[in-house]
């Protein structure tokens, strides 16, 4: 597992990694846990990529696999991330002998720990390599040794390291959500009982309009991404992947399909008015 805040090559590393394991003929899984710049899948979705010969490092930003977390921050959503990278990281084991997991540049204070923490928990990493400027992730890296038993080693981040503009960083994630909604998009008609979490009664649905949602197939598969789009009081989805689609789950982002940027909402917000 590798963490270290933003721009401190974590994917570069993890690329290394998986041409050198690639090389040595060593079955490796690449598990992309950064649900804002991804390398593999798009944005909002942890992904899986199989690398059991050198030839699919070629297409790493294809997933093999993926799981929706619904956002691009770690905050309020967790419990999402751990379970969706646990889930991943589980089935990479089952078919690769060394799983590379990359990870948010979330670091540090209350959310950054607690991330980081469960996702140790469950992902059970025998090794985690830190990249850091400075002393940054002492504190991280000192909760990780007290707790558990896997190897921390902790590198100096490269300084010819570029950091990435903010400007940058948005149309990266624009781009890759662009992608993830390449044509050719359909839009579905939608029933507002297919939802999860499940809409309160009465719910007005032109609330909803332009929520990202992760497809699901009804046996716990992320198919891909859709936006949902009110009209007329109707709702639709607009995706590249819905012809499986058994139920939706709603995401903590609402996308415009002009530009595939996104801003963050509270479901709460969204669904009850609550905080
Ligand atoms: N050792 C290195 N020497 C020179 N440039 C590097 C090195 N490692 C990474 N870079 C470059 O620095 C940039 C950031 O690296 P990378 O994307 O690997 O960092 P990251 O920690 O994964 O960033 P993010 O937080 O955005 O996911 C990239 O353009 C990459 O090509
Ligand atoms: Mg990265």
């Amino acid at each position: 597992m590798l963490v270290g805040a933003p721009d401190t090559g974590k994917s570069t590393f993890a690329h290394r990694l998986l041409e050198a394991a690639a090389a040595a003929g060593v079955s490796a899984a690449y598990v992309d846990a950064d649900v804002d710049q991804t390398t593999c899948g798009p944005p909002a979705c942890v992904g899986l990529h199989w690398v059991h010969r050198p030839q699919d490092l070629s297409d790493l930003g294809r997933a093999d696999a993926l799981e929706f977390v619904g956002s691009i921050r770690p905050e309020r959503v967790v419990l999402e991330q751990v379970v969706a990278t646990a889930k991943l990281a589980d089935l990479a084991r089952t078919r690769a002998e060394l799983v590379v997991i990359d990870t948010t540049g979330a670091i540090s204070g209350v959310v950054g720990q607690t991330l980081k923490y469960h996702k140790m928990e469950l992902c059970r990493p025998d090794a985690v390599v830190g990249l850091q400027r400075g002393g940054e992730l002492e504190p991280l890296v000192g909760m990780l040794r007290r707790f558990f038993s896997a190897t921390v080693e902790l590198r100096a981040a490269d300084p010819d390291v570029r950091p990435t503009s903010p400007e940058d960083r948005r149309a990266r994630r624009a781009a890759a959500f662009a992608a993830a909604f390449a044509a050719p998009l359909e839009r579905w008609r939608v029933r507002p009982t297919v939802f999860a979490p499940t809409l309160p009664a009465g719910l007005d649905l032109a609330r909803l309009d332009r929520v990202l949602v992760g497809l699901m197939d009804g046996r716990g598969r992320c198919l891909g991404l859709g936006v949902l789009e009110h009209d007329d009081g109707l709702l639709r989805v607009l995706t590249n992947s819905g012809e499986e689609m058994r139920g939706l789950r709603l995401g903590s982002l609402t996308m415009d399909p002009a530009t595939w940027e996104v801003h963050p909402v509270r479901l709460s917000e969204v669904m009850f008015g609550l905080d």
